[in-house]
């Protein structure tokens, strides 16, 4: 695997050897990285994503690899991050090459895929639109996506939590629809608004 890196890849991952226990490496790679939050924040998405996929009936392995990679494209800075997506014919909306924080969705399936190994698209999907949702999600992709916004990356409680934890106790659309709703209100004051949200939560309504 890291001897046939891609060379874009390699800045940010090429000087890790991986023991194949994705935690531990996932863990490596954003410690090294100075990223000790979002390590924390993707064992605990890990924990949840798996929970979540025990009981909605979706692969609890699945879950608990989209969960522990969805954010492993933290580390590459957001400069760099349109020119990297050029370079795996990525699609780049225009809102997202000025607002290049939402990018990192679609880099994590490309870093999952090309360091890591990963090769279920099932679980790529679930990576790629963790942050936005999309229209036609799969069970696996609102996982994820629920458990991210569960478990969030910010210190203190989000202030969709109590209802998002309440939703998810009925249902995982219940779920989905509080947090793309609670984006929905704030939509005003959001850099970017992307389509993909916009058409999950119609989707959802
Ligand atoms: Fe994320
Ligand atoms: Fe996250």
């Amino acid at each position: 695997m890291l001897g046939g890196m891609n060379h874009y890849l390699k800045p940010y991952y090429g000087q890790f050897t991986l023991t194949g226990d994705l935690g531990l490496d996932v863990t490596a790679v954003l410690t090294h990285h100075h990223l000790p939050k979002v390590a924390e924040h993707v064992a605990r998405v890990a924990q949840e994503a798996r929970q979540l996929a025990s009981r909605f009936g979706a692969d609890p392995d699945q879950a608990e690899t989209a969960a522990w990679l969805h954010d492993i494209s933290a580390v590459i800075p957001n400069p760099a991050r349109v020119d990297l997506c050029a370079a795996f014919n990525i699609p780049v909306l225009p809102g997202e090459a000025a607002f290049p924080m939402i990018l990192h969705q679609k880099l994590s399936t490309v870093v999952a895929q090309e360091v890591f190994g990963v090769t279920e698209t099932a679980v790529l999907s679930a990576i790629g639109c963790h942050t936005t949702l999309k229209a036609g999600a799969s069970l696996l992709d609102k996982i994820v996506f629920v458990a991210d916004k569960i478990q969030w990356d910010q210190p203190g409680e989000p202030p969709y939590w109590g209802e998002l934890v309440t939703a998810v106790a009925r249902s995982i659309d219940d779920a989905c629809r509080v947090y793309l709703n609670h984006l929905w209100q704030q939509r005003d004051t959001l850099r970017f608004v992307h389509p993909w949200f916009v058409a999950a939560r119609e989707e959802l309504a």
